[in-house]
């Protein structure tokens, strides 16, 4: 009988595509390759099989644009399995987009920097190691200072996204709040993701008519950052979105100064780094709940609803103690008593939430990964003892699915598991928890 661990590996080595040198998230549902799913999933191969990590990052630099953008999507292959694709996307109307791959002209959580130190955490050939580091990391600088320069419009070292795909919290209740201010025409199109899953576990129909049309806008600007920021009716300031390129920072600082030399790019690296904490805390921690909030810079206004999202900011040590105290005493009173599993990816209290649907209200693994590292990180052993517990326990009972219902008594016949299944960074993350 195989091992949780044995499992695990399957899976990984099943998604791994040699023909292209990438992992797909899961088969049929996500056929191509995802910016922050690659990052996370490489974290799990690192334990097991380094040249995988390794070509998995180098796979997804290489469809780096000239500006240092990074897309959420690279489409490897032609499939109709798919909606949106590569056709409908367009990304080859930005100027300096990457000729050589089809992609999407959105992004999603910069975690490759954090990915990058982690692999070198879990190497053990640690010169070698260091040496594919050197020869990547400055790609990654370069997706800082995209950022950075692209994405902040008031300077304030905290950047936006400009749709909900780029959150990668897709249909997080938190957007109800944009579409509400958008009124977008009924497109006519065939989703595809609903033939391949419950479409109870899916995005309505009327919410991908708000995705299309945010797209459709910047399409029509060919994808211009200036005109996105003027235009986008979704513009949001995300504490999980800005905790991935805090947390990145710090490791790319880390690993320039183990490699030696690069003063200037440490210097600018702290620099940012110091404005987008203080910002961070100013501006996106809501006193009132007691933990981070999105921001809207469209509309001028916090959105203030609690998230799994509010609570990442741990995982990159952006909270003083005072704040991590006061974030652990909300989490665990509304997400974290008995009847459920931690944590959910939306405030079980709220009439919003939704055990079954996506990201508003399942558990998912990644945010799982980064809720543990973060709460141990501030000594929250226990806790954070609790994160990883549930998360094996979870995992072991229903499969490796996508994300799993937050309510405990929903696990009682092992069916809690939704979304796809398969999914690699369930598999990737279960792995580095396991070791
Ligand atoms: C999807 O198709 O739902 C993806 O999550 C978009 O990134």
């Amino acid at each position: 009988k195989k091992t949780l661990q044995q499992k695990a590996e399957h899976i990984l080595d099943s998604n791994f595509k040699t023909e292209g040198e990438f992992t797909i998230p899961c088969e049929n549902l996500y056929p191509f390759q995802w910016f922050w799913d690659s990052g996370l999933i490489a974290i799990g191969f690192a334990h097991y099989d380094m040249q995988k990590a390794e070509k998995e990052i180098k796979t997804l630099l290489k469809a780096q644009w000239s500006n240092g953008f990074i897309p959420h999507i690279i489409f490897h292959t032609e499939t109709d399995s798919y909606f949106p694709g590569a056709n409908f996307h367009r990304s080859d109307l930005h100027p300096e987009s990457n000729p050589k791959y089809k992609s999407t002209g959105m992004t999603q959580p910069p975690v490759t920097g954090f990915v990058l130190k982690e692999i070198y955490r879990i190497s053990e050939d640690k010169g070698a190691t260091l040496k594919f580091i050197e020869s990547q990391i400055d790609k990654v600088y370069d997706n800082h200072r995209y950022f950075y320069e692209n994405r902040d419009p008031q300077n304030e070292g905290l950047v936006y996204i400009y749709h909900n795909w780029e959150s990668g919290t897709d249909n997080s209740p938190i957007w109800d709040d944009i579409w509400k201010t958008m009124n977008p025409p009924e497109y006519d199109f065939e989703r595809r993701d609903t033939t391949h899953v419950d479409p109870e576990e899916r995005p309505s129909k009327r919410e991908y008519d708000h995705y299309l049309h945010i797209i459709e806008i910047a399409k029509a600007n060919n994808y211009n950052d200036e005109k996105i920021a003027e235009l986008s009716p979704f513009l949001v300031q995300d504490p999980l979105f800005n905790a991935m390129l805090i947390k990145s920072n710090e490791s790319l600082i880390e690993l320039y100064k183990l490699i030696g030399g690069h003063e200037n790019k440490i210097k600018q690296l702290k620099k940012w780094q110091q404005k987008s904490i203080t910002s961070f805390n100013d501006k996106l921690f809501d006193e009132e709940l007691g933990a981070y909030v999105h921001y809207d810079l469209r509309n001028e206004r916090a959105l203030k609803h609690l998230s799994s999202s509010s609570f990442a900011p741990l995982f990159a040590n952006i909270p003083d103690t005072e704040k991590a105290e006061t974030m652990v005493k909300v989490m665990m009173e509304k997400f974290g008593n008995e009847n459920q599993y931690l944590c959910a990816s939306f405030d079980p209290t709220s009439e919003r939430f939704n055990p079954k649907k996506y990201w508003r209200g399942p558990v998912w693994v990644n945010l799982n990964w980064m809720l543990y590292n973060g709460l141990k990180q501030y000594g929250f052993n226990d806790i954070a003892e609790r994160v990883k517990t549930d998360t094996i326990t979870i995992i072991e009972n229903n499969g490796f699915y996508e994300y799993f219902d937050s309510r405990k008594e929903m696990h009682k016949d092992n069916k809690a598991g939704y979304g796809g299944n398969n999914f690699s960074w369930t598999a990737a993350l279960l792995i580095d928890l396991l070791n």
